[in-house]
């Protein structure tokens, strides 16, 4: 008996290299697509050694007990209610099992890779190690090609489909890149520039006519068309706040798309829009690799930080521009970044000890654009970002239910409406936008719906279960009841004065909402602080409890596309403004 168990012990070891190897052939499919996502042609193949920076999301063993932690810090009624985690206490959670790193590791060996040379962030969660083609291409049995955009003529290097060893699905979450598509350049920015709205040269009407500010009463009716940040003011209650914890209180802006926020604008649209805010600055953090070229100001970037800066000031904002890639030439063999910007984001800001209470961030692709695989890991990711105590803000996009066709890409090319990503990511605050004064109603671009990936959080089901049964048979069939819905809350999004290269000019978009969305949540933390509280952290299970009366209702309005009426605005939450617009004077009563 002994022997035999002896023997039987030995063998596989005795055998070990092959029977390895045999087993990392054993492939089944990741992830892939039908075809190449819309607007990608195949150019070519992939150069074989042309290089790539190989990303794999490693299983987080104890990703529920980091979910589960998340709920009870960010629930109002909880008793550890605001205790964030601290950056260890939340790489602990994310860290993958022994054993997955140890069988991921042994796979990498066996294809010849050098484990010194794998980077290891986020808790060993996420490694990153350069790879050639050839070599990837092995290890995921995928053919690499070069892709070129039709619109913007961008090349990049991908794959339809890939493919990992059986054992390894259960160690491994994503690889990428692979088969997300989404480059810097063809992400959407959600802003757009409104040359019929004539700017305004200066704020003094509109300064004076508030002549009783935190009265929604004397709001000016210019504010039906021009927005500045004394109408945001006015409207969402914060005239008199003076902010306090400046000193510990940050805002974040995520920048993409060499995207530049300029310092010279943002002092001339002060002088035009926010006397008191003259001299106040931001600080730029650039991430992997992101410029900062003051002579080339973006229309998003300079949006972002007027607006976040032109409401929470003098809160200090950090403008984060992250990098993407040198544009990639196909025939050349130089070595290029993989285009993943919210992944690149995220772990600079995850690895820091220190993180800003509030960020903002106006890009988003379709849902069905991004692979699911991919899609769960970064939203994974934002939720490790609330649970260290900050509130993410995401505008929902600009095309109410969906743009275009609204054609599934699965292959049976069926109308759906077209949810957004990271809009639809259960643990971002997702901004809806609005449009003029008294009343203030749903403008009617305002991205809304239900995640195709994401279940309902237990937070809004209520608040969502309700709508849904008012709605009745409307829109049945195009989207998914049982999905994430959003936006959650929402604020203004046209006819904004941004300074830009020296000129104002009007501008549009859920893009306006979500800064402006941002510097109200950054005011309330700034209040919270003074008081020696914890910051908000992770919104929604608060605003949809406690805070909801600390919103203004949007109860007209819609959000037409994918050819219907889309949804309608109405008492309560809806798919269009959410919960509606922040009352800072009445949110400060009831979660400052
Ligand atoms: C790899 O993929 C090809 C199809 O591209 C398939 O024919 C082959 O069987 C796969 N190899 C393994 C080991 O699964
Ligand atoms: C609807 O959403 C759920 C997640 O809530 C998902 O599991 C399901 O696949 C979705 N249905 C479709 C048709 O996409
Ligand atoms: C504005 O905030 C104050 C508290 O600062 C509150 O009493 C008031 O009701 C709010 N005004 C409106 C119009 O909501």
């Amino acid at each position: 008996m002994w022997s035999t168990a002896l023997l039987l012990l030995f063998v596989p070891l005795a055998s070990s290299t092959p029977l390895q190897t045999r087993k990392w052939d054993d492939f089944e499919v990741k992830h892939a697509w039908t075809d190449a996502p819309h607007g990608w042609k195949c150019h070519g193949p992939a150069p074989d050694d042309h290089v790539l920076d190989m990303r794999i999301a490693l299983k987080q063993d104890r990703f529920d007990d980091l979910v589960a932690a998340l709920y009870e810090v960010s629930d109002p009624s909880h008793q550890k209610y605001g205790q964030h985690l601290s950056k260890q206490e939340v790489d602990e959670l994310v860290a993958p099992h022994p054993n997955s790193v140890e069988t991921v590791d042994s796979w990498l060996a066996d294809h010849g890779i050098d484990l010194g040379l794998v980077q290891r962030k986020n808790g060993g969660s996420w490694l990153t190690v350069p790879v050639k083609v050839e070599q990837a291409s092995r290890m995921l049995n995928t053919t690499y090609s070069i892709f070129q955009h039709d619109s913007t003529s961008e090349y990049i290097v991908r794959t339809t489909s890939y493919s990992l060893p059986t054992i390894l699905h259960d160690h491994i979450g994503v690889v990428s890149p692979t088969t997300y598509f989404s480059t810097m350049r063809s992400m959407r920015t959600t802003s757009f520039l409104q040359p019929h709205i004539k700017p305004l040269d200066n704020d003094i009407d509109t300064a004076a006519k508030l002549v009783d500010p935190g009265s929604l009463a004397t709001v000016p009716s210019s504010c039906s068309t021009t927005i500045t940040p004394a109408c945001l003011r006015a409207l969402y209650n914060s005239t008199t706040y003076v902010p306090k914890a400046t000193a510990t209180n940050k805002l974040g802006i995520a920048g993409y798309l060499e995207e530049f926020a300029n310092n010279a604008d943002l002092q001339t649209f002060f002088k035009k829009f926010r006397t008191d805010a003259v001299g106040g600055t931001f600080q730029t953090v650039q991430v992997n690799g992101g410029g900062n070229d003051q002579t080339d100001p973006g229309v998003e970037a300079n949006l972002d930080i007027q607006y976040a800066e032109g409401i929470s000031f003098p809160t200090p904002n950090i403008y984060y521009s992250t990098g993407g890639s040198p544009p990639f030439t196909p025939d050349s063999e130089t070595p290029t970044n993989t285009n993943e910007p919210y992944l690149d984001w995220l772990n600079f800001i995850l690895a820091q000890t220190t993180v800003p209470q509030t960020f903002t961030t106006s890009y988003g692709d379709d849902e069905q654009t991004v692979p699911i695989d991919y899609a769960t890991n970064v939203c994974n990711l934002f939720a490790q970002l609330g649970a260290r105590g900050s509130s993410i803000l995401f505008s929902s996009g600009d095309d109410g239910v969906g743009g275009g066709s609204c054609l599934t890409n699965d292959g049976k090319n069926t109308k759906q409406f077209q949810p957004n990503f990271p809009a639809s990511c259960p643990f971002v605050t997702t901004v809806g936008g609005t449009t003029r004064v008294n009343p203030e109603v749903a403008v009617d671009f305002s991205g809304g719906g239900f995640s195709n990936y994401f279940s309902r959080p237990s937070y809004q089901s209520t608040a969502v279960t309700t709508f849904l049964t008012q709605l009745g048979s409307t829109n049945a069939g195009l989207f998914n009841t049982s999905g994430r819905a959003y936006p959650d809350v929402a604020a203004q999004g046209e006819g904004f004065q941004v300074v830009i290269g020296g000129r104002t000019e009007s501008v549009a978009g859920t893009s306006c909402s979500s800064p402006t969305f941002a510097g109200v949540v950054s005011l309330l933390n700034d209040f919270r602080i003074s008081q020696g509280k914890s910051p908000l952290g992770f919104l929604n299970p608060i605003i949809y409890t406690t805070g909801v009366q600390g919103f203004n209702d949007i109860v007209s309005g819609s959000n037409p596309g994918c050819g219907t009426n889309g949804f309608t605005a109405g008492t309560g939450w809806d798919p269009v403004t959410g919960l509606g617009t922040p009352d800072f004077g009445k949110l400060q009563a009831l979660i400052g």
